[in-house]
């Protein structure tokens, strides 16, 4: 069956503090949206791409995208309003069973195992599922002043990364879901929460960062230099 990759890349990445919207901040010559892409392309060269892009996007450019399948779909206002355009524009188009994987394109990192890993098990897994890393540091709830208020066990707690998804009939029925009960999104887990589900979470590697702050620009400079993806 076919593979669906839903590409959200509308958002404005306000939290870098730079003039462009981090997609297109360069990396070795190239954006980071043509990195993320170039991964995904590796991995699952046979898949058809939907890619999320807001309609006065001056920066895209088409050759940077490596699929022979592929779409533009106008972002939305937050990101899962993004990703509902997408998961739209594929109805009568992407069969019930097909697997849908949703992958922030500020995530251009992701090892190229891992998403083939996340594939497998999604194949075999109702939930749906993500890739994601066990919490590593000591947790602190703060109070509104900065000042810790208690320690969180980090025992159980995982960093959600992405991809995330499940199959095309499940996300829908996830995301249709949680707007009509106006359950706030992040991710395409909590929508398969919101459903009563348990996506699997797939562990991941580490290093598969997104680049929100300025420091992660050059820590994701040096781990795609790296020669081994
Ligand atoms: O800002 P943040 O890092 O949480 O965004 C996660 C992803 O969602 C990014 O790939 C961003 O481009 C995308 N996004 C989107 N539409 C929005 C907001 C964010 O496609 N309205």
């Amino acid at each position: 069956s076919q593979l669906w990759l839903i590409v959200p890349a509308a958002g404005q990445g306000r939290r870098m503090g730079a003039a462009l919207p981090k997609q297109y901040l360069d990396i070795a010559g190239r954006p980071v949206l043509a990195h993320t892409l170039a991964r995904l392309h590796a991995a699952f060269p046979d898949a058809a791409l939907r890619l999320c892009l807001d309609a006065d996007d001056a920066h895209f450019s088409p050759e940077w995208v490596p699929f022979a399948d592929w779409e533009r779909v106008p972002g939305g206002r937050e990101r899962a309003d993004s990703v509902t355009n997408a998961l739209a524009a594929l109805e009568g188009v992407a069969a019930d069973d097909d697997l849908v994987l949703v992958h922030d394109v500020a995530r251009p990192c992701v090892a190229l195992d891992d998403l083939r890993r996340l594939r497998a098990v999604l194949e075999t897994s109702p939930g749906g599922g993500l890739l994601a890393a066990p919490v590593a540091d000591t947790m602190k709830r703060a109070d509104a002043d900065g000042h810790v208020v208690h320690t969180v066990s980090r025992e159980g707690l995982w960093h959600a990364m992405t991809p995330q998804g499940a199959t095309y009939r499940v996300l829908c029925r996830a995301f249709a879901h949680a707007r009509d009960t106006r359950v706030a999104l992040t991710d395409e887990a909590s929508a398969l929460e919101a459903l009563g589900l348990a996506p699997r979470l797939v562990p991941g590697r580490r290093d598969n960062l997104k680049i929100t702050h300025p420091e992660d620009l050059s820590l994701a400079t040096r781990l795609l230099s790296e020669a081994a993806w």
